[in-house]
């Protein structure tokens, strides 16, 4: 019976790479919906503005919920991890739910170095601001999740820390929700992001 773990964050806090690192060490596989609604077309519209697809949420999610149903069965594995912007969508489903959060300074460059326009960076950026993937994780499951800030940290460290955490050995109240809060921050300042 393998047990499930979601890891969501905003577009380049290292979901994929963390997720990667992390599987081996605490004998998962790692699904990424990214890839599984570009596989199976699960779009909904082309977004002329924002030059992306507009995921169709209610078939991703069957998807989804279609792939913990088969992963939860499965005695090879002991965890299932799903990964993505979206994760939220079945966060309702796992035994584990984390955000990753990354100062959004840091977010900004790494959005510009992979080559997106202004416009698409600004978006991401604002939305790790204000904490929307946080924001949504605690609509599917109250303060039942961590959030994770991943700031100045490798991706060894950070695999190294959700590790712990399975195996129970790290304080869950060191990333309690609530605690991260870019905004409040007096280093940051929110409107240089818009
Ligand atoms: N902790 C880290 N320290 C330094 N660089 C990192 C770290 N985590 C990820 N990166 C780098 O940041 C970039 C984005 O990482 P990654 O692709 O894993 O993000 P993601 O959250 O999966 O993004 P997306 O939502 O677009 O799939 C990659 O070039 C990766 O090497
Ligand atoms: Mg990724």
């Amino acid at each position: 019976m393998a047990r499930i773990l979601v890891i969501s964050g905003t577009p380049g806090v290292g979901k994929s790479s963390i997720a990667k690192a992390l599987a081996p060490t605490i004998h998962a596989e790692v699904l990424t919906i990214g890839e599984l609604v570009a596989a199976r077309h699960l779009f909904e519209t082309w977004d002329e503005d924002r030059s992306t697809h507009v995921v169709d949420e209610e078939r991703a999610r069957e998807a989804l919920r279609n792939e913990i149903e088969r992963a939860r069965v499965r005695n090879d594995i002991e965890w299932f991890v799903i990964e993505g912007l979206m994760a939220d969508v079945v966060a309702d489903e796992c035994d584990l739910a984390i955000v990753l959060r990354l100062d959004p300074r840091i977010v900004k460059t790494r959005l510009q170095q992979r080559g997106y326009g202004p416009a698409k960076v600004a978006e991401n950026v604002q939305s790790e601001l204000l904490g929307t993937c946080t924001y949504h994780m605690r609509e599917a499951r109250g303060n039942d999740f961590l959030d994770l800030d991943t700031t100045g940290k490798s991706v060894a460290e950070i695999a190294g820390i959700i590790h712990r955490i399975v195996q129970g050995l790290e304080n869950k109240a060191t990333y309690r929700p609530g605690l991260v809060d870019w905004i409040a921050r007096p280093d940051i300042d929110p409107a240089g992001f818009f």
